[in-house]
Order: structure tokens, then C-alpha cells, then sequence
């Protein structure tokens, strides 16, 4: 049991955090996944290439009007900006909220390239350490593979991806992990994350997404997660990249938006997405589309990184000259969202504006 007076100030942040017209800034890539999003640009993964990126997307003048929190990796909720200020000092200062990744990456589960994810150990002490360091909330992410019974990605044979026993040790891992965030004082984001690779339906997504979401509500029931306190991560409901046939917004918003009723309490205190490899303006269209489809229970908002980054990543170059333009790049796209929030997106805005195709990796 969690005592009351601690679900109140976590229940009041997770609400902050889904605040009208706002999302969140999923900046936590590993080392190693930022070394994937410099590679475009060709500039080294180093420490100081690394402060100057977060330093873009952290200090955008005024992008509290569309960015409730952040979610920072470890060496940034220890890092300063480029003018010696920490990171979180930044942010508070700002009216930003500071999270954190607290998982430690992917290992394998079975030989037919699925996934659980790492960190439970020892889980409680890091997270008193982020606490600590400022850290309001935290993220947790599973990946699932869709797949057919054979398919050319995977090193075999056998049945159709996701397994039950997949789905059901991610799900336990996620409630596990937002029990002892609840206890230790951070509001836990899961995020089981259906990736886009791979040649599925629509309804093949569909299905998967409900298996996933039923195990997840179910364990985190058990466990004794208050979902007042916790916000969904997930992906929208797409067809796999390699389909061969695209969806439309609105098809993706109305077999989102069925899966959750179907699967999703309603007192949840929101559901924010990743962008998951989809195009930028596609995030941001498919996410209007959603929130033109009438009230919803809960908040539907975005939490992407790729989508909200790629176009100012390329802006910048790693150029310090270029910094103030790649702000007003990041925080078009943060505009451009927060208007999809609303249903009040229209394609129209981007005029004049850099925008980005999708296609990069997703994180490890
Ligand atoms: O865990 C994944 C990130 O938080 C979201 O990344 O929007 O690039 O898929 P994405």
C-alpha cells in the first residue's frame, strides 16, 4: 500500500503532465541510439556534442506553452547546459518537469528475436537517487515484435509474434517497475512499445495491441498500481512498415481508439504515444485524427522523440549558428502538436517549415 497523501502529489503531476495542449519530450536516448541520430549529420557522439543537443531542445524559448516534461537520460539529469546551468535547474525554472529512463536496455527472451527489458535490480536505490536529482516521473520501455509465423527478420521458425509468455513477462516487468516508482515517489510511465518493423496488418496490430494492453492493465491491477497515478506510453495502431499498403489517419484513430476502450480503465490518468518511426507530419496528423474522434476518457497526447527532433536535428548540423534556427524548428513541431491535442491541426501550418520523412531506428 501506498500512503494516500503520496498518490494526491503523484495523481497531481501525472495530471500536469497531460495538461491541455501539452506533451512530453521523450529526450532519452541511450549513448548509443544518439550516436544513431548524429550519424545523419555527421557529427561525434561525444560528450559536448551531446550537452549541445540536449542544449537545443531543453532551452527553446518558451516551449512550457507545449511541453509539460521532459524524460532525460542518466548523464543528462547530471549535465549542464552550454552556459553552465544544470539541465534540471533549466527545466524547473522553466515550468518543465523533469522524468527520467530508469530501464537498462533490451535482452533476449527465447530465440526468436523477442525481448524483455533490463533494470528491476537494484531499481529502488537508482530511483531514490533520481528523486534526488529532481526527477518527478520515470519511463520504462518493453518493445513486442509483431510477426507472421515465418518472416525473413527472424533467426526462425515457429509461432506467430507476439508469444503469450512474451507479452505476459513484459507486462509482469512493467507493473513491477511502477509499483516501487509509486513507492519511491515518481509517477511511472509503461510503455510497452509495439515496434513498426515487420509486415503485419492493420488487424494484425490491432489484435496484438489488445493482447498487450489487456496482460498490462491486468498486472498492474494485481500489483496494486494506482492508475491515477501512471500514464500509458504506446504506439498508435499502425500496419507494419513492410505492409505494403499505408492506413489512413483516420482508420489509425478508430482502431486506436477501439483497442482502448476496449482494454483501458478509465480512470487512467492518460495515454501518450510514440511516434515510432512514422514520419513527422504523419505523428502529428495521425494524432489529430484521434483527437477529432470525439471525448475520450483520458487525455491523448505525444510523447515523441523522433518526431519532435529529427526536423531541428537536421536544422542544426551540430552548428552552433544554427542552434537558434533549430529551436524554432523543435518548437514548430511542439506547436504543431500541441494543436493535434486539440483536433485543431491542419497540414496547411507547415509551410516554410523543415520537416522530417521517419525512417531512423528505433532506441536500444
Ligand atoms: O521509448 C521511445 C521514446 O520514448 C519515443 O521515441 O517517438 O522516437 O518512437 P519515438
Amino acid at each position: 500500500m501506498i500512503d494516500q497523501e503520496k498518490i494526491e502529489k503523484l495523481s497531481k503531476t501525472a495530471k500536469e503532465l497531460v495538461a491541455p495542449g501539452k506533451g512530453i519530450l521523450a529526450a532519452d536516448e541511450s549513448m548509443n541510439t544518439v550516436g544513431k541520430r548524429f550519424a545523419p549529420i555527421n557529427l561525434e557522439n561525444n560528450e559536448d556534442n551531446r550537452r549541445a543537443f540536449r542544449h537545443m531542445l531543453l532551452t527553446a524559448p518558451g516551449e512550457s506553452e507545449f511541453i509539460s516534461g521532459v524524460i532525460l537520460f542518466d548523464e543528462t539529469i547530471r549535465q549542464n547546459d552550454l552556459s553552465g546551468k544544470s539541465f534540471v535547474s533549466v527545466m524547473q525554472e522553466g515550468g518543465i518537469i523533469p522524468g527520467i529512463k530508469v530501464d537498462q536496455g533490451l535482452a533476449d527472451f527465447g530465440d526468436r528475436g523477442e525481448k524483455t527489458t533490463k533494470g528491476l535490480e537494484g531499481l529502488s536505490d537508482r530511483l531514490k537517487e533520481y528523486v534526488s536529482l529532481g526527477a518527478r516521473f520515470a519511463k520504462w520501455r518493453s518493445v513486442i515484435t509483431i510477426s507472421n509465423a515465418t518472416s525473413p527478420s527472424l533467426p526462425s521458425e515457429g509461432e506467430e509474434l507476439p508469444s503469450d509468455g512474451n507479452i505476459l513477462q513484459n507486462a509482469k516487468d512493467l507493473a513491477a517497475y511502477a509499483l516501487v516508482c509509486q513507492q519511491e515517489g515518481l509517477v511511472p510511465i509503461v510503455e510497452p512499445e509495439v515496434l513498426l518493423d515487420g509486415n503485419h496488418s492493420l488487424q494484425q496490430a490491432k489484435d496484438a495491441s489488445t493482447k498487450i494492453l489487456t496482460a498490462l492493465f491486468n498486472e498492474l491491477n494485481n500489483a496494486g498500481v494506482v492508475l491515477e497515478a501512471l500514464l500509458l506510453k504506446t504506439s498508435m495502431v499502425l500496419p507494419g512498415k513492410d505492409f505494403g499498403q499505408k492506413a489512413s489517419a483516420e482508420e489509425i484513430a478508430k482502431n486506436t481508439l477501439e483497442v482502448f476502450n476496449a482494454t483501458v480503465p478509465h480512470n487512467l490518468a492518460g495515454i501518450i504515444f510514440l511516434s515510432g518511426g512514422q514520419g513527422d507530419v504523419e505523428a502529428t496528423e495521425n494524432l489529430n485524427a484521434i483527437n477529432s474522434q470525439g471525448t475520450q476518457p483520458w487525455p491523448l497526447t505525444f510523447s515523441y522523440a523522433r518526431a519532435l527532433q529529427d526536423a531541428a536535428t537536421k536544422t542544426w548540423a551540430g552548428k552552433p549558428e544554427n542552434m537558434d534556427q533549430a529551436q524554432q524548428v523543435f518548437l514548430h513541431r511542439a506547436k504543431m502538436n500541441s494543436l493535434a491535442t486539440f483536433g485543431k491541426y491542419t497540414k496547411a501550418l507547415e509551410e516554410g517549415f523543415a520537416t522530417a520523412s521517419g525512417g531512423q531506428a528505433s532506441q536500444d
